[in-house]
């Protein structure tokens, strides 16, 4: 069985060989930043990298992020408990690109880790892209073989992301995987989508703006790449369960004896 800590291991040491930066979760509780009560992704600690105003000595850049999505505008506690995937707490893994590389890169990145690392089986797997993003279908299609029916256009907020109401944003792409028929639920885009047999796996958000508070949106310095890929969810799916609390770290067979 594949553990979570191997999973992270994976995941952060894969893209250290592709020149990326393994840098620490930040708190949980943002410093600085007043608009967030809790991180809810990866790229909360490099926010300020992705607009420019402050600089690392990195352009790439790799986390295991704890995330709580408890209010706000990535809002799961009314989820949990009535889905299979989502927890109040969670590890985010992610690989960011400060203006360094974009779609081109991002996506055979993605799909070389989940297919040959993970050794994920393509035929359980299907992406998103936003409806007019044919750059990214184009890169999908090439590397994949995947046919329009497993490239799927998304027109709404769903595949535009945004960090919360002001912040880097731009259109992405999603990954997910099919837990099979016996499991309620239908592909992203179709009126049962939000069952559990296609779950979102990862997330690739190709950063391009950020939202002001007034409500309008400037470009970034340079075309940017923030992802999103949930442990415990790529854990349930590399251990075969489809229930996330079933998963080696959850699962309360696997407390120690004494508690
Ligand atoms: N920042 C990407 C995501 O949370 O999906």
């Amino acid at each position: 069985m594949t553990s979570v800590a191997e999973i992270r291991k994976t995941f952060l040491e894969y893209f250290k060989r592709q020149g990326h930066e393994i840098v620490r979760s930040s708190p949980l509780v943002p410093q600085n930043d007043p608009t967030l009560m809790f991180a809810n992704s990866g790229m909360v600690q490099f926010k300020n990298v992705f607009t420019g105003q402050e600089k690392r000595s990195y352009t790439r850049a790799t986390t295991a992020q704890k995330c709580v999505r408890a209010g706000g505008k990535h809002n799961d506690l009314e989820n949990v408990g009535y889905t299979a995937r989502h927890l109040t707490f969670f590890e985010m893994l992610g690989n960011f690109s400060f203006g360094d590389y974009f779609k081109s890169d991002a996506i055979p990145f993605a799909w070389e880790l989940l297919t040959k690392d993970f050794g994920l089986d393509p035929k359980r797997l299907c992406v998103t892209v936003y409806h007019d993003d044919d750059e990214a279908a184009a890169i999908w299609k090439k590397i994949t073989g995947f046919g329009d029916d497993k490239i799927i256009r998304i027109p709404t907020m769903d595949n535009f992301w945004m960090m919360g109401d002001t912040g880097p944003c731009g259109p992405c792409s999603e990954i997910f995987f099919d837990h099979g028929d016996k499991i309620a639920g239908g592909p992203p885009g179709s009126p049962d989508q939000d069952g559990d047999r296609y779950v979102e796996i990862w997330n690739n958000v190709f950063m391009q703006f950020e939202s002001l508070p007034d409500g309008t949106r400037t470009k970034l310095p340079k075309p940017s790449i923030d992802t999103g890929m949930g442990l415990e969810r790529m854990a349930t799916v590399l251990q075969g369960k489809h229930d996330v609390f079933s998963i080696d770290l959850l699962r309360i067979s696997s407390a120690p004896k004494s508690l």
